[in-house]
């Protein structure tokens, strides 16, 4: 399995942090947030990624990853986004690396308290179609700024981005599996209200095929781009327990 570690955009939400560097080289704890991205994916498995960023901070990730060896990974390739048009745009710069082999897909602001090898084996297992992770959240007013799953009977038959009434009390993380069917998808979306191709759109489509599955992750989850209080409230967690730990 190959994979993808979504790093571009403009950080709008962690201004003025953003407006002297991209927003996955600031801090968590003590390594640059774009580097507990890479250790979530390494300790799933994965040895060639691709890292797609863009902006005028680029050129700073070569600086930090190199060649990727020091990170446990084999190989490390880059991809430059022109304009953030979007997760689902940002993907779709990865098709000739990814091939016609499954691809793990993480926005590198999301922190995991757990491995997620136990998801990857599952999609291993069966490569077809699609898998998403999802994060129980307690607290309403949080699932109205992501994407949420409407479930029925066990099964994930929409997700809704950013809904005024979340349709159940979990998140779609930013960790998704894809087979390479995914590339054809990103040439059929249009741009959303934001201006942006959504990887939403993405995993709805795969829903309509029925070829959506989801495992549900144990511990702590956080977007740490999603505000400063959540950029902070990151930095507590991982500071006083860590991230990416076998279970
Ligand atoms: C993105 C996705 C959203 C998901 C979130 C997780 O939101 O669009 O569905 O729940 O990442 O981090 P964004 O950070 O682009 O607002």
């Amino acid at each position: 399995m190959k994979g993808v570690v979504l790093a571009g955009g403009s950080g709008t939400r962690l201004k003025p942090l953003t407006e002297i560097t991209n927003k996955h080289l600031l801090p968590i704890y003590d390594k640059p947030m774009i580097s507990w991205a890479i250790g979530t994916l390494v300790s799933a498995g994965i040895d060639e990624l691709m890292l797609v960023t863009g902006g005028t901070h680029a050129g700073e990730f070569l600086r930090l990853l190199g060649n990727g060896h020091n990170y446990g990974l084999e190989r490390l390739l880059y991809a430059y986004q022109d304009k953030p048009g979007g997760i689902a745009e940002a993907l779709g710069l990865a098709e000739r690396f990814v091939g016609n082999d499954p691809v793990l897909v993480m926005l590198a602001d999301n922190i995991v308290e757990y491995s997620v090898r136990h998801a990857v084996d599952n999609f291993n297992a069966n490569p077809n179609g699609a898998r998403i992770v999802l994060s129980k959240i307690d607290e309403p007013e949080h699932l109205k700024h992501l994407g949420v799953p409407e479930l029925i009977d066990g099964k994930v038959v929409n997700i809704i981005e950013k809904p005024d009434n979340p349709p159940s009390s979990f998140c779609v993380t930013g960790i998704y599996m894809y087979d390479s069917s995914v590339f054809e998808i990103i040439k059929t979306l249009k741009p959303s209200g934001r201006g942006e191709l959504e990887i939403t759109d993405v995993n709805n489509h795969f829903i309509q095929k029925s070829a959506m599955a989801y495992d549900i992750l144990e511990g702590f989850w956080g977007d740490a781009g999603e505000s400063i209080d959540a950029y902070w409230k990151v930095n507590d967690f991982v500071r006083i327990n860590g991230a990416n730990k076998e279970k």
